[in-house]
């Protein structure tokens, strides 16, 4: 193959990313393959049993007929559990109860007794679901005989922000512009847009927020008759994947589209036209999730400017919601980017702790606060943050970055499932030992109403999604780890490689290799032992010794004549270490018990002269 045709295949494939469902003559299809029955009418539905008739004819070369019928014998069946016609299955009753409202149960012939294979979700999302997973299997090469699944996912919430502007461009972004905007405008391609539903829907993905957190003055009518219309078209195609959509908004609405002279959260005024965009939204999306919000941070606006708490910013927000069942998503990444830290005591890192810890209780359950998985922003290595656990009566989500502003620009490999893998996993002990990360954000440890794990996603309108094939892993694997969090690296890793780049052994096993190395060599390159933000200032790639866009004070890590790191100890450094429980706090208090990997993170290590 010349190397211009191996690179138009390559795209198609990549554009087609992990649903590629490749041609495999291994796969033995039984005979009831020729047979989709559908036993229901919701576009979900149809949607599942398109994407089995795809994924079936292209791997085996049957084409599936569709039906729509009670019940059938010798098919593949797609019902929802309600359905009372599932037949055959014994203690169906049990099993209804063993998995949540996104669950499925997917049992073959031999498991049943009969001729066919049934995908019975909860609801019709579960089915869709169940049909992805089906997918997964025949693209890895398992058999169909023995199927006997019963699967639900861990999380509730499982989200992906879009830093999206409606200019097209991306803040992050190095993937192409957005697949939603252009100049101003809701221009997104409808096909390419449901392609995109069917990717999320395919990881389990529930909920995407279309625009950029840093909400400008076009965004901000986002939730305007202007746009709203545009805005329907694509939660449209969103619910038919089970995705519910989010917006990002402008604290200052009131005041920039709404007329007001100010957006006090405790001003009638403002509490009142909250109300009513409200119910304006939701008769255009009936389903829309909330509203997610970035405020008081890097020149944005929010309740500060009126003296007011973030509590009383976000319940202001949720209480406009609460009658249509949405949700505030109040992001904790608040810290004042011009504050002056030469002083050695001011301490960024201790910011979101300082601002929110002290206000548990205060929020409505319909506010859930966005954590960053560290305490500054996104860097190859952080500690994990200290609020998680910290706040036992407040719905928390968990904030992952998908693109890769500070790991390599989706130019550099950087696999980031090694990483997030470790913060789900860190023992926050604010429970004792075993309260794990993941075990807070999938509500298990406190009762959470709402709760989950977000991540800024990587992607745009390249042909490939994320502008390297390879970043696609990120992607992917995000979506599997926050639907099962104790799934392996290495089964996350299996997955992808087979489904984008099939069977072969000597592919496979360089792949993975590639990828499971990766981010600790960034990592070794760019800030090893956390030394952290040794980037280029605003597009932060780096490296730079100097990169820090917001201040002329000079960067985070102090790396000057005086020495490196920072000294984040309670003793005498900024008393960040105190913000963990007892027994982290212990852990990096001292320089004989902190982890190699955050020396640079909580030590200042002084050069010596003589
Ligand atoms: C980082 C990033 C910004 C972004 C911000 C945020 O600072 O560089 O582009 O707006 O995070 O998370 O809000």
């Amino acid at each position: 193959m010349d190397n211009a045709s191996y690179i138009s295949e390559i795209q198609t494939e990549s554009y087609n990313c992990w649903l590629q469902y490749k041609r495999n003559d291994s796969i033995r299809p039984p005979a009831y393959f020729s047979r989709i029955v559908i036993n229901g009418e919701s576009q979900t539905l149809k949607a599942a049993a398109e994407e089995l008739k795809t994924g079936i004819s292209q791997m085996t070369g049957i084409h599936p007929q569709v039906a729509s019928e009670e019940y059938s014998n010798n098919a593949i069946t797609l019902c929802s559990l309600n359905n009372k016609h599932i037949q055959n299955i014994p203690d169906l009753d049990l099993l209804a109860r063993e998995i949540n409202d996104e669950g499925y149960i997917i049992k073959s012939a031999s498991e049943t007794g009969t001729e066919g294979l049934q995908i019975i979700g909860k609801t019709d999302t579960g089915v869709l679901y169940g049909v992805f997973h089906l997918l997964r299997l025949l693209q890895e090469g398992s058999g169909t005989s023995d199927i006997n699944i019963i699967e639900s996912p861990k999380n509730q919430l499982r989200m992906i922000n879009h830093w999206d502007n409606m200019d097209g461009s991306i803040e992050r972004g190095y993937a192409g512009g957005s697949i939603f905007y252009k100049d101003g405008q809701c221009t997104g391609d409808a096909r390419r847009i449901k392609d995109y539903a069917r990717l999320m829907s395919s990881i389990g993905i529930n909920g995407i927020s279309i625009n950029n957190v840093n909400v400008h003055e076009v965004e901000t009518k986002l939730i305007t008759e202007e746009f709203l219309p545009e805005v329907a078209k694509v939660a449209d195609i969103f619910r038919i994947y089970g995705i519910r959509t989010f917006l990002s908004i402008n604290y200052a609405s009131p005041m920039q589209i709404g007329g007001l002279g100010t957006a006090d959260p405790l001003d009638p005024n403002v509490r009142e036209w909250w109300n009513s965009r409200a119910e304006v939204i939701y008769r255009y999306i009936p389903d829309f999730g909330g509203f997610v919000v970035k405020a008081d941070s890097e020149h944005r606006p929010g309740p500060f400017t009126y003296n007011r708490t973030h509590a009383d910013g976000a319940n202001m927000l949720a209480r406009a919601l609460e009658p249509f069942g949405g949700t505030v998503i109040w992001r904790c990444f608040v810290y004042n980017c011009l504050q002056d830290w030469r002083d050695r005591k001011t301490d960024r890192a201790k910011a979101a702790f300082d601002h929110f810890m002290p206000l548990d209780g205060e929020f409505l359950d319909n506010v859930i606060l966005q954590i960053k998985n560290g305490p500054m922003d996104f860097q190859v290595r952080e500690p994990v943050s200290p609020l998680f656990g910290a706040m036992p009566q407040t719905n928390q989500v968990l904030e992952f970055q998908i693109t890769q502003e500070y790991t390599g620009q989706q130019v550099h490999l950087c696999y980031l499932i090694p990483q997030w893998k470790e913060v789900l996993d860190f023992d926050t002990y604010a429970r004792g030992k075993g309260s794990y990360v993941k075990r807070i954000v999938d509500g298990s440890l406190y009762p959470y109403k709402y709760s989950g794990i977000t991540a800024v996603t990587s992607i745009g309108m390249d042909e490939n999604w994320t502008g390297h094939p390879l970043a696609q892993a990120n992607l992917y694997g995000y979506g599997r780890l926050i639907w099962n969090p104790d799934l392996s690296e290495e089964e996350i890793t299996n997955e992808w490689v087979v489904q984008t780049f099939g069977h072969d052994q000597e592919v496979k096993e360089t792949v993975k290799a590639m990828l499971a190395e990766s981010w600790r060599i960034y990592e070794n390159y760019t800030s090893p032992l956390g030394v952290g933000w040794m980037v280029n200032p605003h597009h932060h790639y780096g490296p730079n010794v100097d990169g820090y866009e917001y201040s002329v004070w000079g960067t985070y890590h102090f790396a000057d004549c005086h020495g490196i790191g920072v000294n984040r100890t309670l003793k005498d450094g900024t008393g960040y270490t105190s913000q963990y429980f007892e027994e982290n706090f212990g852990l990096y208090e001292s320089v004989e018990t902190c982890p190699d990997e955050l020396l640079c993170s909580f030590t200042m290590f002084p050069i010596l002269t003589n």
